[in-house]
């Protein structure tokens, strides 16, 4: 008997590649994104008219569909004028440097005589963009994919520098398209790289449910058997991604994932379970990669709190969590950090959504800031005994002694508060 006996029956389910609900998969329609099809392609048209389409900036949250509908009308162009353009789609996660943008360009244009992965000064870089660029007598539009982490790592100059590039080339054929989820993103840059960047902006706004449902619904319908999706699965797909600040991409993986599920377990139909569970697996998943790429402070901090709460739910003090992250630094020689520098952590932590604070005024005693664990506490607590970095920690020492330590349900925060306070008064 073979293992893999079991799945030589033919799934209900499908009759097409589920593959086309990932992101790599560009769809041919855009529901809802007429708009901002006809925007990019008004722009880029002047092309066809020979001259240099502007600059564009893009942006809107993330699954707003910035990504799938620039390569989407850019290979349309590319069908139009496959002659008289090149396009260069460069995502700045993987491309962030001047030197990495500008090389890759250089190399999209002709591939003879390649120029170094790293070694030459950026200005022989950029003259050898330029005479490629003369010599392939064509327009090059760049798309810079996520064009805020290039200015995150590098500054605005980075930018600078690869728009005065496509500027100043010859006949001035190049120009720029960036893509941004960061919607205060123009407003971190300095007034000659916006005004080079921004000569035409177009806004994805997100999406609402009623869309979402409209974008899923024929790339659900195109891969699977009539019958075989519960309608109410595909809403509450759509209702789920649309709390999610109308983000289409979470939809459509959950929607994938339900699928999955369903063929796992040979049933002959989609439904609302499915996608529940594929909601619970998703958001899993993320919480244990937020976990595994947090930096060693990060981590211990977040442990603190999960410690911390493990006596004292709510109104958890920054001293209190302090008081634990030494504790646990000792335990697992490691130098501790400052106080202050935790509570920047602190902000880190709610930055990613492990954590809520509030600050609240107490009178004479000034304000403080009340921290509190989202949900999913055993989950974490159970990640971070899985981490690596975490192995010196002992998970199984019941409950680390605070300073403030009693099981102490009652509202006797505020007194805690004030004696830490009276504590950390110079003398
Ligand atoms: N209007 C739409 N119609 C069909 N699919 C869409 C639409 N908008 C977004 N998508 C899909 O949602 C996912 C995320 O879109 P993407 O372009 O990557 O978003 P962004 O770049 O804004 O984060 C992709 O799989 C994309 O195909
Ligand atoms: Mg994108």
């Amino acid at each position: 008997m073979n293992p893999f006996d079991k799945f030589d029956r033919q799934n209900n389910i499908l009759k097409g590649d589920l593959s086309t609900l990932t992101s790599s998969h560009i769809p041919e329609n855009f529901p809802h994104r007429d708009r901002q099809i006809g925007l990019m392609v008004e722009s880029l048209s002047s092309i066809m008219r020979d001259s240099r389409p502007s600059n564009l900036l893009l942006y809107g949250k993330t699954g707003t569909g910035k990504s799938s509908v620039t390569q989407y009308v850019i290979s349309k162009l590319g069908e139009k004028a496959p002659n008289s353009i090149l396009t260069c789609y460069l995502n700045c996660q993987t491309f962030d440097s001047p030197y990495s943008i500008l090389i890759n360009v250089a190399r999209s244009i002709s591939d003879v005589d390649s120029i170094p992965l790293s070694g030459w000064p950026l200005d022989r870089v950029y003259s050898e963009l330029n005479t490629r660029i003369e010599k392939s007598k064509r327009y090059i539009v760049i798309i810079l994919d996520e064009i805020d982490k290039l200015v995150e790592k590098n500054g605005g100059d980075s930018l600078y520098v690869i728009l005065k590039a496509a500027d100043e080339s010859k006949n001035s054929k190049t120009s720029i398209i960036g893509i941004t989820n960061d919607t205060s993103f123009t407003e971190k840059l300095d007034s000659r790289v916006k005004s080079r960047l921004n000569q035409e902006s177009i806004i994805f706004p997100p999406y609402n449910a009623s869309e979402l449902k409209d974008i899923l619904e024929p790339r659900v319908k195109d891969i699977i058997k009539e019958n075989s999706i519960e309608e109410a699965a595909i809403n509450l797909c759509a209702a789920i991604g649309a709390q999610e600040h109308g983000d289409a991409r979470k939809a459509i993986d959950l929607m994938r994932i339900a699928i999955e599920l369903a063929i796992r377990e040979n049933s002959d139909c989609v439904t609302t379970s499915h996608v529940y569970k594929a909601r619970d697996r998703l958001e899993t998943d993320v919480l244990k990669e937020t976990i595994r790429t947090l930096p060693t402070h990060t981590k211990i901090v977040i442990l603190s709190c999960i410690t911390a709460s493990e006596i004292n739910k709510t109104n958890m003090i920054t001293g209190e969590i302090y008081a634990n992250y030494k504790d646990i630094c000792h335990d697992m020689k490691i130098p501790p950090v400052s106080s202050r520098r935790v509570s920047d952590l602190l902000s880190d932590l709610e930055e990613a959504g492990l954590i809520t604070t509030t600050m609240k005024s107490l009178g004479r005693y000034g304000r403080t800031r009340f921290i509190q664990l989202n949900e999913k506490e055993k989950e974490m607590k159970k990640y971070l005994g899985e981490d690596e970095e975490m192995a010196n920690f002992n998970f199984n020492r019941k409950s680390i002694q605070t300073r403030f330590g009693t099981n102490d349900p009652t509202e006797a925060t505020l007194d805690k508060i004030i004696s830490a306070k009276e504590e950390e008064r110079p003398n």
